[in-house]
């Protein structure tokens, strides 16, 4: 080969790289992450704010009438500027949906995007055409109707959207909001349930802005990148009042693809007393809550004998929002010693058993070495049996860490981590289950109820590229 064509190879390499380089500080100019942002602030903070709950229209107790609509708007996260989001009935986020039950329900979802969307309640155990999964879509200007009769115990679950490759940006955006159910046993455990003073909703989201207030939402092959800024409830740098007293902390995990682990900033005990599915069996004395995305968890703080005026709520070790606790106390209701009793699935001699392998690539992902395909069912199940499903977490490349596997129309139990027994903070029931790479989760899943179901990984980028199955129950 002549010099001279070397020279020229060279020299388009060398214009090949410079291009890049450009591109590179363009893009970290463009994308805001080239200026440092503030630090969140907990002296002058911003007073959390807390969902309302849905007004009820049905005056019958043994009947429930909600209508949420899924609309767009513009919220104040960062004071100066406006912000353009999505919400349910407002904004941002949407309002607590509490129900009971037993209770009959009906929801009026009015679709006032102009996308189309869905609206899937994570956790809640209703027929396949209720749950809201991608064959739910709901046009611009139309509306979905589902009802249900609740058949679950008191638990905190949540509603979000499931529309097919667009669920990731919708929730980003702003389109969640939480479930709770109520039941007797629940009435009964005189926990702290006082909505919004000492039974507080947490909704806790990694979200990043761009210098002029909109959400900056980017993926690229290598996933998504982890927010700057953390929102609870939709609020930027939250404090919240308390009294000396017990407070319950109700936390979901609606991050896009975050994990987070919390405990307080004095590292004090808590009690955990609930799973995604409801209660655990007994209250559990724990310092560091993990939640990976879908997970819910449940937990009791004892304000009542602290000496302190303030402690923060904490993710690492950043500060995510500051309690301050008041003097005043009020009667303190004890912590239960039982909670309720889980019996395992019953299940035949030789139940059906499921292998699930999870592998990912970046931003996108399979499940048995499938893509999601809408036209396939992958899984056939029959009702009321109860099955073994193993899911194991086969890394990949670009892996960037493990997938939270959930399941819809059930709430299942978890028998076995890496073949040991789980943790007790998984002996509860469970609807999302994080399996970490070369991990492998064993779980009892029986379906109570018909129609067709999704599983996929929680990590909504995963679920929207490919990493989905769905099986029909009948
Ligand atoms: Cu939280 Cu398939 O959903
Ligand atoms: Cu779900
Ligand atoms: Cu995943």
């Amino acid at each position: 080969m002549s010099r001279i064509v070397t020279q020229r190879v060279w020299l388009i390499l060398a214009l090949l790289a410079s291009i890049l380089a450009l591109a590179g500080i363009v893009f970290l100019l463009v994308s805001g992450r080239y200026f440092p942002r503030a630090q969140p602030d907990l002296q002058n903070g911003n007073e959390l704010k807390i969902p309302v709950l849905l007004q009820d229209q049905d005056p019958d107790p043994d009947m429930a009438e909600f209508v949420l609509e899924a609309q767009s708007g513009q919220t104040n996260f960062l004071g100066s500027v406006m912000t353009d989001t999505l919400g349910y009935n407002g904004s941002y986020l949407g309002p607590v949906l509490r129900i009971r039950k037993g209770e009959k329900v009906t929801i009026r979802v009015n679709n006032q995007l102009d996308f189309p969307t869905t609206l899937h309640w994570h956790g809640l155990v209703v027929d396949g055409e209720q749950d809201g999964g991608p064959h739910q879509g709901i046009q611009p200007g139309e509306s979905w109707n589902p009802t249900f009769t609740v058949d679950q115990a008191a638990a905190t679950l949540w509603y979000h959207p499931h529309l097919l490759g667009d669920t990731a940006d919708q929730v980003y955006y702003g389109l969640s909001g939480l479930i709770y159910i109520d039941d007797e046993n629940a009435d009964q455990l005189n926990l702290p349930q006082a909505y919004g003073q000492n039974d507080i909703p947490l909704i806790v989201q990694d979200r990043s802005f761009n210098r002029d207030g909109s959400l900056a939402y980017r993926t690229s092959m290598m996933g998504v990148a982890a927010g700057d800024t953390l929102l609870i409830n939709g609020t930027i740098n939250p404090y919240l009042n308390v009294k000396k007293e017990p407070v319950r902390f109700r936390i979901l995990n609606a991050s896009n693809a975050q994990n987070f682990a919390f405990r307080l900033s004095d590292n004090s005990r808590f009690w955990q007393i609930a799973s995604d599915g409801g209660f655990l069996e007994a209250p559990l004395i724990r310092r560091s809550i993990f939640l990976a995305p879908g997970e819910r968890a449940e937990v009791i703080v004892d304000f009542s004998k602290t000496k302190r005026s303030d402690v923060a709520l904490m993710v690492g070790k950043s500060a995510i929002m500051a309690i301050r606790i008041s003097d005043e106390k009020t009667e303190t209701s004890a912590i239960p010693e039982s909670l309720t009793d889980i019996e395992p699935l019953i299940e035949g001699n030789e139940p059906r058993t499921r292998v699930f392998d999870l592998q990912s690539m970046g931003i996108s992902g399979t499940i048995n070495g499938k893509s999601f395909d809408m036209n396939r069912i992958d899984e056939e199940v029959n009702l009321n049996e109860t099955e073994i499903w193993i899911i194991r977490n086969r890394g990949g490349m670009m892996q960037t860490g493990g997938h939270p596997f959930h399941v819809h129309g059930t709430q299942f139990q978890i028998i076995s981590r890496n073949g040991r027994p789980p943790p007790p903070q998984e002996q509860g029931y469970k609807d999302t289950v994080f399996v970490n790479i070369g991990e492998e989760v064993a779980i009892r899943v029986r379906f109570t109820h018909a129609g067709l179901f999704m599983y996929h990984c929680h990590i909504l980028e995963h679920e929207d590229n490919g990493m989905m199955g769905q099986f029909r129950v009948s």
